[in-house]
């Protein structure tokens, strides 16, 4: 009986065999059970992004997933707005396109859409200080995503910079967490 593998044989992915493929897929797809720990560890490190409001990104965060919840949104939509601003510490011009790139094989067309789009969205509140166009956005005014956009900015962004809000904390999201990563359902490389 074969010995089981604790490393592949392989410097260079070309001189790979299947049975080391398998093996190195199983490695992964145990590692990857622990993703909502690793989401939610980056999550808490939105507590020490870059300060000025009058709440941290996590407390932002956090504000933003629990009126989600209290407005009854499925839990796709609680989560995505949980993690809608994760990209801030990594990818602080694209930060909308990194938190839909997280999420991606996890929800619907519509979810990604939406956060996806909402740095470009939510820019209708300040750009026009800055002598840019608010209105930036309406050059996806007729994606059948574009109100729900502007809705999530309005409802579950903009307005989620209050330090008199009692927001749910962290663990409160693990199990919603847990269940949207479960499993991927869009999968590709
Ligand atoms: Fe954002
Ligand atoms: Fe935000």
């Amino acid at each position: 009986m074969n010995q089981p593998l604790k490393t592949v044989d392989f410097i260079h992915m070309e001189d790979g065999t299947k049975d080391e493929y398998v093996f190195l897929t199983e490695q992964e797809h145990v590692y990857n059970k622990s993703l909502p720990d690793r989401l939610l560890d980056a999550l808490s490190q939105l507590e020490h992004s870059f300060g000025g409001y009058k709440v941290s990104r996590l407390e932002h965060s956090l504000q933003s997933a629990t009126r989600a919840w209290e407005e009854g949104e499925d839990e796709e939509m609680v989560v995505a707005a949980l993690l809608h601003d994760i990209g801030d510490p990594l990818a602080p011009h694209s930060h909308s396109e990194m938190a839909a790139a997280i999420l991606r094989p996890y929800v619907s067309e519509r979810v990604h859409w939406i956060i996806k789009h909402h740095g470009l969205f939510q820019a209708y509140y300040y750009a026009h200080h800055f002598d840019r166009d608010r209105n930036a956005r309406d050059v996806h005014k007729d994606n059948p995503w574009y109100q729900d956009c502007v809705n999530f900015c309005a409802n579950y962004d903009q307005n989620c910079f209050d330090p008199d809000f009692t927001s749910k904390p962290l663990e409160f999201f693990r199990p919603m967490v847990e269940s949207v990563f479960a499993e991927p359902r869009n999968f590709d490389y």
